[in-house]
């Protein structure tokens, strides 16, 4: 998935920051992260927004840890220089690599991180048992243990990988038989497990929700974007003008 990517780079405007109308940035490997930055808007119309979509490297799935961590650097900073003093990490594998580091070695800025929808899962289901779909680098990362771990006691959490979703999402998932099977193999050891409840813990994935319902009519699936929204609009009015 090659193409356009991020543009900005050092330039007179990062010197000029102070002086730029107040901006709030969002990245994703791709298209997945507009969800939450449509949530946002919808919360915040007038907000001064920029979105970057990194396809170059595109799908972060199959990338290491540091390239991941890396593309986060480049894309947080060239953001900022724009005049973004909110970062919104639109993805969950860069929250889980990156978001840490971010913190801590660009203090002036303010970054959200996309967190698996744990908690308000463990308090819908019925079966107690609860899946999440992501990216390998999510499920591996310490956010989404200690969010297992945090608020999934008495509840079993099972977790897979949605091979394959990233590129169904960027395409247009179509609805046909090889969505279909990709769909269908990722959900089956969740539903096997009995699972009723499964967190969407990547972003491009509601991008397939009428295929994930289709397959799975009894299950819900929970998108954290609307949350995620919530939180950058709250920091968003807390910023001086
Ligand atoms: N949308 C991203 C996430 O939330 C990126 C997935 C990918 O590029 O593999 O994890």
């Amino acid at each position: 998935m090659k193409g356009g990517s991020v543009a900005v780079s050092d330039s007179g405007l990062a010197r000029n920051r102070d002086a730029l109308e107040k901006a709030i940035g969002f990245f994703d490997s791709g298209i997945g992260g507009l969800c939450v930055a449509r949530a946002f808007l919808a919360l915040r119309p007038a907000a001064r927004v920029f979105y970057v979509a990194d396809w170059e490297h595109c799908p972060y799935g199959g990338r290491g840890d540091d390239e991941i961590r890396g593309c986060a650097f480049r894309i947080a900073d060239s953001l900022m220089a724009l005049g973004a003093r909110i970062v919104v990490l639109a993805c969950n594998s860069a929250s889980a690599v990156a978001l840490d580091a971010l913190r801590r070695e660009r203090p002036g800025i303010q970054f959200v991180g996309m967190e698996p929808a744990i908690k308000p899962a463990a308090a819908l289901t019925r079966t107690g048992v609860v899946g999440v779909l992501a990216t390998a680098h999510t499920l591996s990362g310490r956010l989404f243990r200690e969010t297992a771990l945090r608020h999934a006691s008495g509840v079993r959490v099972v977790p897979a990988v949605g091979e394959g979703f990233v590129e169904l999402a960027e395409t247009g998932a179509r609805d046909c038989a090889e969505s279909r099977a990709v769909v269908r193999r990722a959900l089956a050891p969740l539903l096997a497990a009995g699972c009723d409840v499964v967190v969407l813990g990547c972003t491009h994935y509601p991008l397939l929700l009428p295929l994930l319902r289709a397959e799975a009519p009894g299950v819900r699936f929970l998108d954290p974007a609307t949350a995620v929204a919530r939180r950058a609009a709250a920091l968003w009015d807390a910023l001086s003008p």
